[in-house]
């Protein structure tokens, strides 16, 4: 058992031992109701650009609702790594894990923030969580050290969009309440570390608005040379 490590942590940890149980269904309507949740997985999923084989790590998985994509990516030949801070959300990661009789993932409970990346694993994501993480943008440095060269950092998160007035921000994003102050969250604006963290040390990065800017996807890759990595564009919207 991680033992959290300030009153913010005790709280999050708190919140997601609260919501275990019924995360898989009330999770479908995060972080709006008509948002295309499964799609965006399967598009961030997509956008880690895996073979079979592969080795991922699904940074803050949650009851691990991206393992099924990620095991047809890599194949019973891969290697999944789940790592989530919260045990009740990692045990139903485990009974999902049980009861596909998935043998090649494994989990870890740890802060994201200490947590020690294996050195040239193929692929990281992490959804609806980094910007939950503090120290966001030191995780993405870590991973961005660990990655094999061409492997991808995949970031799918909620934001604020950038021309929303700031009373309605605070409605759209109600669903953030619970794991942190909103207040806070708007103040520190997580998104916008992400992007310069991945800016800074990925090759190259590709950043998709989704659902009215209220989330974003974020591609970035470890390539081969400073200037290498694989055809992207950026700052694209839908
Ligand atoms: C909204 S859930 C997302 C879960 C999963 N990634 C998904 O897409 O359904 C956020 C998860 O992030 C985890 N989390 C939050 N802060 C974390 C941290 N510092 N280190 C590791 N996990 C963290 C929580 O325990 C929770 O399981």
């Amino acid at each position: 058992m991680v033992a959290p490590t300030n009153r913010t942590q005790e709280r999050l940890i708190a919140t997601y031992r609260k919501k275990a149980k019924h995360y898989d269904i009330t999770s479908r309507l995060y972080p709006a109701p008509g948002y295309p949740q499964r799609a965006q997985r399967l598009r961030s999923v997509r956008a880690l650009g895996l073979r079979p084989g592969d080795s991922v790590i699904d940074m803050a998985c949650g009851t691990g609702l991206n393992f099924s994509l990620l095991e047809k990516a890599v194949g019973p030949g891969g290697r999944i790594v789940g790592v989530d801070l919260t045990d009740a959300m990692l045990a139903r990661a485990k009974d999902r894990i049980a009861a596909n009789g998935w043998s090649n993932i494994s989990l870890v409970q740890a802060d994201a923030a200490g947590f020690g990346f294996p050195a040239g694993v193929n692929a990281i994501l992490s959804t609806y969580a980094m910007t939950q993480v503090p120290e966001c943008a030191e995780v993405i440095a870590h991973g961005a050290a660990a990655l094999s060269a061409g492997g991808r950092w995949v970031v799918l998160d909620l934001k604020l969009p950038d021309s929303l007035p700031g009373w309605l921000a605070q409605l759209g994003t109600a669903t953030v309440r619970p794991f942190a102050s909103i207040d806070e969250w708007i103040m520190r604006r997580p998104w916008e570390a992400i992007r310069a963290a991945m800016q800074a040390e990925l090759a190259d990065l590709r950043w998709t608005e989704l659902f009215f800017g209220t989330a974003f996807l974020a591609v970035g890759s470890r390539g081969p040379e400073p200037s290498g990595g694989r055809p992207q564009g950026s700052g694209q919207s839908d």
